[in-house]
């Protein structure tokens, strides 16, 4: 029997990751995240509230179950946020990896930690692994020295970057770019979307299984791993409004320079994902295909479509 710690399973990948290991008889998951359990289902795994930048409480954890390996989801994901509270985005995304790499150190453990695709600054995409990294962002300048502290340190790792990440999570809490679109689109609210910028939507349902083929395979190194589909932010919104039969009209495309954002964004990266289909066996499905599973969800938690 094989423990797989999860930290940030309140997040939108955690509770896939979650939900994901509780099919698998062999595996011993151990659910995390700071404050209390937001998972509906409460059964079939344990849960420890941790607060990953609390070395204390890391150390605490770690000694109880000491676990195979561990999935790193823990972040502040905010751009903007990181970029208004850099104190707080250093100290959850690169402080914390530290007492993460600290600990798996000591007991063995490997290490799956996520990543983004801003970790490239978007005048080349699409990226491979071994393209060079060049962040224009507080939350990307935190994201890559974790990633170069991982690298650094003696352990096993894999470092799975990753980009827009689309689901519903249990209480439908999270918004993502799909759920801002439906929801917006519903009320019959304008939204402003941006023209200029091309990325690979990715389920997290898919992302789940890479995160977790990671830590079964031990797989060692940097992998992409997202969708297939690179499209423009706004053709990503129109796709999602034609499928749920929504009226266009709200949708207002708008350059990134006009939205005056705090944090600058990579204006193309898309992800060649090869290494990850070959050595994590990664197959995602579609853009539409994900639409589906999205649809389905929204339905589960009551949201009439
Ligand atoms: N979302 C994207 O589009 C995207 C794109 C590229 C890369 N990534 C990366 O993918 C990973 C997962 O993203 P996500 O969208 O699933 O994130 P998310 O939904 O924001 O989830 C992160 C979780 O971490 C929890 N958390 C916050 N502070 C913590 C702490 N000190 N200790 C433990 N847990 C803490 C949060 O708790 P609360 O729920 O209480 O806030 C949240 O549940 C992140 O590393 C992110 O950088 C995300």
């Amino acid at each position: 029997m094989k423990t797989i710690l999860v930290t940030g399973s309140n997040g939108l990948l955690g509770q896939k990751i979650i939900y994901a290991l509780l099919g698998k008889s062999d595996i011993r998951c151990i659910s995390t995240s700071k404050g209390a359990n937001r998972m509906l289902v409460k059964d079939g795994y344990t849960y420890e509230s941790l607060d990953i930048s609390d070395k204390q409480e890391v150390a605490n954890v770690f000694a109880k179950y000491k676990p195979d390996a561990v999935i790193n989801t823990a972040a502040l994901t905010n751009v903007d946020a990181c970029e208004l509270r850099k104190e707080e985005a250093w100290k959850l995304n690169v402080e914390a990896v530290e007492n993460l790499i600290e600990v798996c150190e000591q007991y063995n453990t490997h290490l799956v930690h996520l990543s983004t695709d801003f970790v490239f600054d978007g005048e080349n995409g699409p990226y491979i692994e071994t393209d060079i990294p060049n962040p224009q962002s507080y939350y990307a300048t935190t994201k890559y020295e974790a990633e170069k502290r991982i690298q650094q340190s003696s352990l096993s790792w894999s470092i799975l970057r990753t980009i827009i990440i689309y689901g519903v999570v249990d209480d439908n809490s999270r918004s993502n770019v799909v759920l801002w679109t439906i929801n917006s689109l519903r009320e019959k609210k304008t939204i402003n979307v941006i023209n200029d910028q091309y990325r690979s939507p990715t389920l997290a349902e898919d992302l789940a299984d890479a995160c977790i083929q990671a830590a079964l395979r031990k797989a060692k190194g940097i992998f992409h791993v997202s969708g297939r589909e690179t499209m423009c932010i706004l053709d990503m919104v129109r796709i999602v409004a034609d499928y749920f039969h929504l009226d266009q009209q709200y949708i207002n495309p708008i350059s990134s320079a006009s939205l005056n954002q705090p944090a600058k964004r990579p204006p193309v990266t898309g992800f060649i994902i090869q290494k990850a289909e070959k050595e994590l066996d990664f197959k995602p499905l579609s853009f539409l295909e994900g639409l589906g599973i999205v649809k389905r969800q929204l339905m589960e938690v009551g949201v009439a479509l």
